[in-house]
């Protein structure tokens, strides 16, 4: 995995109208996997794969911050085997990525709760992000136990445990509180697998992004459907809601 270390200057960003943050729900791997005859799992492999090949792409193209949502608080609820071979995999991947990114200038962050992991990918998560901590290149958020509901919750239970007093919390200094107090909010929502949900991502940081959804399932998502989704957003008039 190579991306460039260091960032494209902001004013061309600006020129060419790239998205500062991009966020992505990953989805379709299931499907993606049954319409091959091959188990979920194998799908889970293809979508892991994926992400490997996309974040140099996305860091090429001159995006800041990239979060992906690669594992929701309600994904518990799913067949246990299939939850554990989503943590190895997210274990075996960040072990075996890890270095390589930092080498590119990454940054890595985790988003989420950190107490029903595993231990192993506690421990692959700490170090990455411990190793990359110091990088200027693009920043990598992985939403791994990511709920936005439960995001705010925590941010509340903190700011009671500080004991900030009610007329110091305004907008600015509660998002300070949520896992994504050091990163922009998100221009750029794309959901692959053809959905029109948020299912409860990031739902503070998306409050004026722009919404691209693609049919294409997670596994596919890459060069040309990246393209059509920036050719999208450039189409966008955003009014944060202002008459413009
Ligand atoms: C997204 O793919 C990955 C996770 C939620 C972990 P899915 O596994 O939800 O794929 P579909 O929606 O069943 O096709
Ligand atoms: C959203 O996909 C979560 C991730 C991509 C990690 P889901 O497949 O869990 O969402 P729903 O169930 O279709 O809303
Ligand atoms: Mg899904």
């Amino acid at each position: 995995m190579t991306a460039n270390s260091k960032a494209t200057p902001r004013t061309e960003n600006l020129e060419k109208n790239v998205p500062r943050h991009v966020a992505i729900i990953m989805d379709g791997n299931g499907r993606w996997a049954i319409s091959r005859g091959l188990d979920v799992s194998e799908g889970h492999h293809a979508g892991y794969e994926n992400i490997r090949r996309v974040v140099s792409d996305f860091a090429n193209r001159g995006v800041e911050y990239l979060t992906l949502y690669a594992f929701s608080t309600e994904n518990w609820d799913r067949p246990k085997s299939e939850v554990t071979g989503i943590l190895d995999l997210a274990i075996a991947v960040i072990a075996r990525e890890a270095q390589e990114l930092h080498e590119s200038g990454v940054r890595i962050k985790h988003l989420g709760r950190v107490d029903r992991l595993s231990p192993e990918l506690r421990d692959e998560l700490e170090q990455a992000v411990e190793m990359t901590a110091g990088n200027t290149g693009l920043t990598l958020g992985i939403a791994f136990d990511y709920g936005g509901r439960a995001e705010i919750v925590q941010a509340v239970r903190r700011i009671v445990e500080e004991t900030v007093s009610a007329d110091e919390v305004d907008e600015q200094k509660f998002a300070g509180f949520l896992y994504t107090s050091d990163m922009p909010d998100v221009d750029l929502l794309i959901r692959t697998g053809g959905d029109f949900r948020i299912s409860n991502f990031l739902l503070w940081q998306t409050a004026y992004s722009e919404f691209y959804s693609s049919e294409t399932w997670w596994p596919d998502f890459f060069g040309e459907h990246i393209d059509e989704a920036f050719e999208a957003f450039n189409e966008r008039k955003r009014r944060f809601g202002k008459r413009v």
